[in-house]
């Protein structure tokens, strides 16, 4: 069976977040059909146009992580009703330079999460506005906004709310239905 490398890009700094600990209970659920890289953001400088023609190496080595991946799935908090800072800043240096994206034509993902009910809607959806713009892809269904996490894991950062799970595992199984399609 062909297996697809998936970069999970985690939009969260947070030693404890909710966002990496989805993306590593997501690992575990994944169809044997899925590789998944989990990437963290952590030193990734902010995009400033002025250096593009020395990029930094911490940019360099970010779009050499992505560029091979055959899809991307976005595990992201909410932040002001928006996308985190960080998380939109790594997807600036992965689009350039200009016609160089690390992300053109990939097949991707959006879960979004959050404590609170909402399940991060509003970064899921603005999300997807800069994904539509580097032709990513996007699983349309099922949406994932992930609510109610802060109950969902124990103290070792282990998944153990069983309806968060199945919710998770039920999207892993469309998305790589969908990774199938879109790279056939
Ligand atoms: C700057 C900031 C803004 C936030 N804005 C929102 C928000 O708009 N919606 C929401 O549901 N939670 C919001 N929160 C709460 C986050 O959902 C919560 O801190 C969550 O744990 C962050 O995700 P993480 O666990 O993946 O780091 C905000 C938190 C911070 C620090």
């Amino acid at each position: 069976m062909t297996a697809y490398n998936v970069a999970v890009i985690v939009g969260s700094l947070r030693k404890e977040a909710f966002s990496l600990r989805i993306a590593n209970a997501l690992a575990k659920l994944a169809p044997p059909s899925l590789k998944l890289d989990i990437v963290t953001l952590h030193g990734l400088s902010f995009f400033n146009q002025d250096l593009e023609a020395n990029p930094p190496a911490d940019w360099v080595a970010f779009r050499d992580r992505i560029r091979p991946v055959d899809a991307v799935l976005f595990v992201t908090p909410e932040y002001n009703r928006s996308v985190p800072g960080v998380l939109k800043n790594a997807i600036d240096v992965g689009s350039r330079p200009y016609g160089q994206s690390v992300f053109n034509g990939k097949p991707g993902g959006v879960i979004s999460n959050s404590p609170g009910a909402i399940g991060g809607f509003g970064a899921n959806h603005h999300l997807r506005q800069s994904l539509m713009f580097l032709n990513i892809a996007v699983l349309q269904q099922p949406e994932a906004y992930a609510g109610g996490v802060g109950d969902a894991f124990d103290d070792k950062g282990e998944l153990t709310k069983e309806s968060l799970r199945g919710f998770l595992d039920n999207y892993m199984t469309a998305f790589a239905a969908w990774v199938a399609q879109q790279k056939k």
